[in-house]
């Protein structure tokens, strides 16, 4: 039988596309070895939960899940209720990728999409949305904010914003919810500590994602407000997010955790987003969209760049949001070669 296989080298689609570091390869082939307890009741569960503890510096809960869809879904099912809001940036992934789930898992809560540069949240819409008819039976009850860090475009949530957004939503009466699928880039982008970024500036719950940056199927809801992990523990089973053989999950994200390899692949990764955006800056027919700070790249190309890196095999999306507009990620697994390739590549098709 004969396969076309492209070389995975060449996709930019997402950073899903790369497989998993070794170190969470051999730490899940270690925990395959003799019994555990289930359920999360293992002791590398708790090993987990005490390095996130350490990370975060200060107690947290911890429950590990399979998908950062999941994790958002769950989290802000415990944060609403079903008839509150969750606001939100239009362009968040919950709003528009996570195919309705967070308003099914909220029991019908309503998303209100907010506009802002970046795909982040203006404050001053986030102002005005927090207390629009608030009390109002007639309407939803403003109830969930969430930030995207980093966000859908490859921007970063800076201190100053988040410590803006947080007490917007706090002094108001809602909870914060931070996806962090790419949270780990966000941090190296920053070089803050994970607790500024999150509970010190107000999260209640964080979806803490590791499968985009080296895990193979484990991410993690973070929980700062203790109050909701009960809560939470029971919605994570009824979703079918208990998996018995827990200690697989928690195999992952303990190598993930150990000696900063969550850091290390993230800083990895924003490097080469950087590389290519130096690289792409050097061609005149070529526009960048906003700085990549994480590792995420949107640019316009022409038209016949884009067809050409088709035809050459490349991956990647394109025309999407407007004709000619293109988004590269790149993970920890891109290679300095495969970017100048890919840069080698832009130059031959457009000049
Ligand atoms: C910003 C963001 N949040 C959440 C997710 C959800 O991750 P999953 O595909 O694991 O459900 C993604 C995946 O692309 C994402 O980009």
């Amino acid at each position: 039988m004969s396969t076309t296989t492209v070389p995975t080298a060449r996709i930019f689609s997402s950073d899903n596309v790369a497989g998993a570091s070794p170190e969470i390869i051999e730490a899940t082939a270690r925990a395959a070895g003799g019994q555990a307890k289930p359920y999360g009741a293992d002791d590398i569960t708790g090993d987990v939960r005490r390095k996130l503890c350490e990370v975060f510096e200060c107690d947290v809960d911890v429950l590990l899940v399979s998908t950062g869809s999941a994790a958002n879904a769950l989290s802000l099912a415990a944060l609403t209720p079903p008839w509150g809001s969750v606001l939100c940036h239009r362009d968040s992934h919950i709003n528009n990728d996570e195919c309705g789930a967070p308003e099914f898992y909220t029991a019908g809560a309503k998303l209100v999409p907010l506009g802002g540069d970046d795909a982040k949240i203006d404050p001053d819409e986030l102002r005005a949305a927090v207390r629009h008819k608030a009390g109002d039976v007639h309407s939803v009850e403003p109830s969930v904010v969430s930030v995207t860090q980093a966000t859908e475009t490859g921007a970063v949530y800076s201190l100053d914003e988040l410590h803006t957004l947080g007490p917007v939503a706090k002094e108001a009466g809602l909870r914060l919810h931070m996806d962090g699928a790419r949270f780990a880039g966000a941090v190296a982008a920053l070089g803050c500590s994970p607790a500024e970024l999150t509970w010190r500036a107000g999260v209640d719950l964080l979806s803490f994602g590791a499968t985009k940056n080296g895990t193979m199927t484990a991410d993690a809801i973070v929980v700062f407000d203790r109050s909701r992990t009960a809560e939470l523990a029971f919605r994570a089973k009824r979703a079918g997010q208990l998996s018995a053989k827990t200690r697989f999950h928690a195999a992952q994200l303990d190598a993930y955790l150990t000696d900063d390899l969550w850091l290390r692949n993230a800083t990895h990764a924003n490097a080469m987003a950087a590389r290519l955006q130096e690289g792409l800056k050097t061609i005149t027919e070529v526009g960048l969209l906003g700085a990549a700070e994480a590792n995420i790249l949107f640019c316009r190309l022409p038209r016949q760049t884009v067809d050409g890196l088709l035809s050459d095999g490349y991956g990647f999306y394109h025309d999407r949001w407007e004709p000619g507009v293109v988004r590269f990620v790149t993970s920890f697994a891109t290679t300095e070669q495969d970017v100048d390739d890919l840069l080698h590549a832009v130059r031959r098709h457009t000049v």
